[in-house]
């Protein structure tokens, strides 16, 4: 699905905030992206949709050698990947509802269906009472919801989500990540990452663990002791 090989990636002049990264996500895979605030987990998702270029090494994405696609090819590429990162923002001019639904009315799905489909999810993630409302009138941790059922909504090949649970209490972040589990059973890949160690423990998933701009794999078993 994904390999980094020996991936750097700096900003500016500045020193490398990757380094040597090597790994590889296998098909249908869940992994937690773990490292204390700066460690480059932001970073290494934005790699991964493409968002940045990397300083060196070789990114391979279904299949693909990312450093031979061209600007061209880059939104057929991204249209299989579900993201909810911070600034990605929701379109303000669209209810909540229409945010979720846009995925789906690109990929020509009927009204009815995508209507029932977004109320259901928007429920799920406690926000069936603001269905029609902008995002500009809903709070951080609400929008944040709209961004994550508009992610899931049309079962990515790749999801990824930066810090998905931030801003919501411990039930509500069970119910997203629920949503991410239900994803990963249908197929989905899915890298989250989190500083929520609660719901970590919870779901027995290994770690991409980044520390000094290095990646480690921890496996499932090892990262849910302690
Ligand atoms: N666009 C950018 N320009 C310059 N430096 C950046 C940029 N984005 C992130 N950084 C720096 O890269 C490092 C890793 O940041 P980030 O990937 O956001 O880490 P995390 O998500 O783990 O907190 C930090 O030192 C941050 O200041
Ligand atoms: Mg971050």
């Amino acid at each position: 699905m994904i390999r980094f090989e020996h991936v750097g990636l700096r900003y500016g002049v500045e020193s490398e905030v990757l380094r040597d990264i090597s790994f590889t996500l296998t098909p249908g895979s869940f992994h937690f992206m773990t490292g204390a605030s700066g460690a480059g987990k932001s970073s290494l998702l934005k790699l991964m949709y493409l968002a940045h270029r990397p300083s060196r090494g070789i990114i391979t994405l279904f299949g693909r050698d990312m450093s031979r696609v061209t600007r061209a090819e880059l939104p057929e590429l991204r249209r299989q990947i579900g993201v909810v990162f911070q600034d990605f923002a929701l379109l303000d001019h669209l209810s909540a509802l229409d945010n979720v639904a846009l995925p789906l009315r690109m990929a020509g799905a009927t009204d009815t269906d995508t209507v029932e489909h977004c109320t259901e999810i928007l429920r799920w993630v406690g926000l069936g009472h603001h269905l029609h409302a902008k995002p500009s009138t809903l709070s951080g941790g609400q929008q944040q919801r709209v961004a994550i059922a508009r992610s899931v909504i049309n079962r990515p090949r790749l999801l990824l989500a930066d810090e998905p649970t931030g801003n919501v209490d411990d039930g509500i972040g069970m119910r997203l990540l629920y949503l991410f589990e239900e994803l990963h059973k249908l197929g989905t890949t899915v890298v989250i990452a989190t500083h929520n160690e609660t719901l970590i423990r919870r779901f027995n998933h290994p770690r991409l663990h980044l520390d000094g701009g290095r990646l480690q794999v921890v496996p499932a078993a090892a990262a849910r002791g302690g």
